[in-house]
């Protein structure tokens, strides 16, 4: 069972602060370490303050980007310059302010139409830039994940196919409720992860966030709570407004 913890902040702003930091950190031991750095984004909305913040000279300048592979959760089927693109909501937040962490940044080229050959490449990407041990999956030192109100996380959502995917890296994943294609991390990536920090806010992930935490694991209905890395750590960092649900034992602030 991985160590759970969970960082209650005042606000998105603050909680995005603690994120940028945590990265900052974990990139520069890395280097440190004479190690490459690799962590995994997520796409949708509450990322955007946390990449924004990295692409600020308070941190971009302290981060060490030619040590530091960027590689993406997951991907909606869109082209790169879609409205709905996760990648372009990255590029517009980080990469274009940052041409440095551009050069290491591994898209997910979600548009293909064989998805599954998309997969394919990008789990060999992943296994290149990461050299995982003999069967085991690729060792991320960071992987951010958000959470939708319904309790998904990647691009794993209730009742979807690639919640069950136990051995593919990589897989397509068609997401009915939404009607769309997308492409995702797998739990035995995630859950190979050194740290995984979910990053959580706003009132309406409230309830979703106290059944994760505190309803007996259930993957069909939150497939937030089947990442559980085996040898990491896993961190919650949420708003007061995601956290209002969660008992004092539960949170501790930040
Ligand atoms: C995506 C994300 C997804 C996201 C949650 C939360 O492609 O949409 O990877 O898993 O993290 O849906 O999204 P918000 O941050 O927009 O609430």
């Amino acid at each position: 069972m991985s160590e759970t913890q969970i960082r209650t902040f005042p606000n998105l702003e603050e909680l995005s602060r603690a994120a940028a930091d945590r990265f900052a950190t974990l990139a520069i031991e890395c280097a440190g370490k004479g190690k490459i750095f690799s962590a995994a984004l997520s796409g949708g909305k509450t990322p955007q303050t946390f990449l924004r913040l990295l692409a600020r000279p308070e941190f971009s300048r302290r981060i060490p980007w030619e040590n530091t592979h960027l590689f993406q959760v997951d991907e909606r089927c869109v082209p790169p310059d879609h409205l709905q693109s996760n990648y372009r909501m990255i590029r517009e937040s980080l990469l274009a302010a940052v041409p440095a962490a551009a050069a290491n940044f591994h898209r997910l080229e979600a548009e293909q139409a064989d998805r599954d050959a998309a997969c394919e490449e990008y789990a060999a990407e992943l296994g290149s830039t990461m050299v995982p041990a003999e069967a085991e999956a690729p060792r991320f030192d960071l992987i951010f994940l958000g959470m939708g109100p319904d309790g998904h996380t990647a691009s794993l959502f209730p009742g979807s196919k690639a919640v069950a995917e136990r051995s593919r890296w990589v897989c397509p994943n068609y997401v009915e409720k939404l009607q769309m294609h997308r492409l995702t991390l797998t739990y035995p990536v995630l859950n190979a992860a050194s740290a995984v920090v979910f990053v959580v806010s706003g009132a309406d992930k409230a309830e979703a966030l106290r059944q994760v935490i505190a309803e007996p694991c259930n993957l069909d209905l939150y497939p937030a709570q089947g990442v559980q890395p085996g040898k990491g750590k896993v961190a919650w960092f949420v708003d007061a407004a995601a956290a209002r649900l969660l008992d004092t034992a539960q949170r501790s602030a930040s």
